[in-house]
């Protein structure tokens, strides 16, 4: 793993954007996506770049259940207003948190993840050390599939919404092993709320109870922290 520690948010989203360009300087053609404030000063940076998406296809990693693109809170309208507006791509996929029958959207999105090899996985991490919506104790094994939040996981994303209420209770979200085949992952955690799960998965043992730690076992990650994040790792 290769581990950067910045000042601050904003140095890290310069250094993340600095991994985009690299990579689709090198060719890299898909993009998996991540929402959440950690990957906003990268998306920031991106839009105003260079970066020219347009023949590259985006693989969003997860969606609420029950909430369609036109819902501010859904994953799908915050891609469109942090990036694909500024940045479009060929194609953007992102699990349809709509979809009637969820059992076979997520054999679909699987489909959408095996055509589309991700080149480069952007990731945050949860103060628990989840990734994408994958709880701790998801197994390492695990494809696209629905998620039952955890209260941590609830209680995090209540900020976004009017109160806790309307947090939806489940999710969307690409697998373990989705995940891990990436060619090329980025992580990026800011904040001393992050601390913990940056230690846990940088340092601590490769466990399902902290999803975060499978990266130990990937040959390209890179993880962008600010020092706050990075204050309890030895
Ligand atoms: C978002 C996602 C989540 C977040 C994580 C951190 O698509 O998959 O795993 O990356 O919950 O969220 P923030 O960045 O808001 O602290």
């Amino acid at each position: 793993m290769n581990v950067i520690v910045v000042k601050n948010a904003a140095e890290g989203g310069k250094k993340g954007a600095e991994i985009f360009m690299t990579a689709w300087q090198n060719g890299a053609k898909v993009y998996g996506l991540a929402t959440g404030s950690t990957p906003l000063t990268t998306y920031a940076e991106l839009c105003s770049s260079a970066i020219d998406f347009r023949k590259c296809t985006s693989v969003n990693l997860d969606e609420y259940v029950g909430l369609g693109p036109d819902d501010e809170q859904s994953y799908a309208y915050f891609m469109q207003k942090h990036l694909f507006n500024q940045k479009p791509f060929a194609h953007s996929y992102i699990p349809n948190g709509l979809a009637p029958d969820l059992a076979k959207e997520v054999a679909h999105y699987d489909q959408i993840i095996a055509d589309h090899p991700v080149d480069l996985q952007i990731l945050g991490i949860g103060r628990n050390g989840h990734i994408g919506f994958n709880e701790p104790g998801t197994p390492f094994d695990s494809t696209t599939h629905e998620v039952q939040l955890t209260q941590s996981t609830i209680d995090a994303n209540s900020r976004f919404f009017a109160n806790e209420a309307d947090v939806p209770r489940s999710a969307l979200s690409m697998g373990m092993a989705s995940i891990m085949q990436a060619h090329q992952i980025l992580l990026e955690a800011y904040g001393d709320a992050k601390a913990d799960a940056i230690a846990k998965a940088i340092e601590g043992p490769v466990t399902e109870d902290v999803p975060a730690s499978i990266l130990q076992r990937h040959p390209n990650v890179t993880i962008i922290i600010d020092e706050a994040a990075a204050q309890k790792l030895h």
